[in-house]
């Protein structure tokens, strides 16, 4: 794609990557991704912000061929989808000066071996000038790695925010609204910064100084309505849970499901929403955007070898991982002759410090006290969930 002018002088370059499908060989892309990049050309300078996957790098050749010379390059996060064609860059601008914070120039230095003596190391709020516009650095660490940043380029009102209020999505359209907020933009948070709740808020908090008029960030579309992409960031970091069951569930030979589609009729009886996820075809990126906002979890799994079925450890370990705001867990499911499902899972998502109502294991298929059981979890989940006055969904 041919440069794209947002502002007068500056461009919207990169690439969309509309086949990929998989990325850190975990997150699933059903829309692709871009790698986008920026090219802000002042009165005396030009700058490049961030680069693109390698995959990628005659894409962007073929864009800078179309440009000035950039004077500076830009680095805010080390991850390669952004700095991985930095080499290629430094190759072909022998006089170009990478610009970004200690951190980054440390992290950019141990992932791509450039030579330190290319680096001019910025810090909080330090500017740079290109002439009729300027460059100041906001540090914005851990959305989603220590070194990450933003750039605002004061003359324009745009924020480049990296990684920081993206989304993974494929398409020509140069803004996003309504529908890539809380569609592809709630994934992406979900997916990559979630963990990173308390630094997210801060964050917003940092940017929330700023008369921001676009949010330029290094995958999707940008956002001309800052406001939307913001208020939607900090509801998801900071808002109450809402009335809401995440189910991630896996059987083998039936009984699970049976108690899980019990659990699921129980539950929504006494009013309480219910996002159920089979782990066996299941994309991930969806069981993560719904914990965004559940209460409870409960994991339904079969029993394997004295333990969960391997697709509900992972569930858990990726419920640990990403740290929802869910306040409630348990286990349903079943097992053949013993073991310890719900000692496992349990530890498995200690990190998230939950109450725990009473698992329901059952042995064999369920019988009518198994169901009674079930009966019992969901009135006390409904219970609970009136008590912590959580959101309608
Ligand atoms: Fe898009 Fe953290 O890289």
């Amino acid at each position: 794609m041919k440069p794209r002018e947002i502002r007068p002088n500056v461009h919207l370059i990169g690439a969309i990557d509309w086949d990929r499908r998989l990325f850190d060989a975990l997150i699933p892309l059903p829309h692709g991704t871009s790698y986008n990049a920026y090219f802000v050309q002042g009165s005396k300078k030009t700058a490049l912000i961030d680069t693109v996957d390698p995959l990628f790098w005659e894409t962007l050749e073929a864009q800078l061929d179309e440009l000035p010379e950039p004077d500076y390059l830009v680095i805010q996060h080390t991850e390669q989808d952004h700095s991985g064609s930095t080499a290629k860059v430094l190759e072909r601008y022998p006089d170009l000066k990478i610009v970004t914070n200690e951190r980054c120039m440390k992290l950019t230095i141990d992932h791509l071996h450039v030579p330190q003596e290319r680096f001019k190391v910025v810090a909080d709020g330090d500017t740079l000038s290109l002439g009729d516009k300027t460059l100041k650095f906001v540090l914005t660490p851990w959305v989603h790695w220590p070194e990450t940043m933003s750039t605002w380029l004061e003359e324009d009102k745009i924020l480049f925010s990296c990684d920081f209020l993206g989304s993974h999505l494929a398409t020509t359209d140069l803004y996003g609204g309504h529908a890539v907020v809380h569609g592809p933009a709630k994934r992406y948070y979900a997916e990559i910064m979630m963990p990173f709740a308390t630094q997210v808020v801060k964050n917003l908090d940092k940017i929330g100084e700023l008369p921001i008029e676009i949010v330029a960030p290094s995958h999707g579309p940008l956002h001309d309505k800052p406001k939307q992409i913001v208020d939607a960031y900090r509801e998801w970091a900071t808002g109450e849970p809402k009335n809401l069951v995440v189910i991630p569930w896996v059987t083998m030979h039936g009984s699970t499901k049976l108690m899980v589609d019990h659990l699921t009729d129980a539950l929504v009886q006494r009013g309480v929403a219910v996002d159920r996820y089979d782990l066996s075809v299941v994309d991930l990126g969806e069981l993560a955007q719904s914990l965004v906002d559940a209460a409870t979890i409960v994991i339904g799994t079969c029993t394997v070898l004295k333990g969960p079925h391997p697709l509900a450890a992972n569930a858990a370990f990726v419920a640990n991982a990403l740290k929802p705001k869910a306040v409630c867990a348990t286990v349903v499911g079943s097992y053949g002759w013993g073991g310890k499902t719900v000692e496992k899972l349990v530890d498995m998502i200690g990190d998230l410090k939950l109450e725990l109502f009473e698992p329901v294991l059952c042995k064999g298929m369920p019988r009518t006290e198994d169901y009674a059981a079930l009966d019992t979890l969901a009135a006390s989940i409904a219970l609970e969930h009136e008590k912590l006055g959580v959101a309608p969904r």
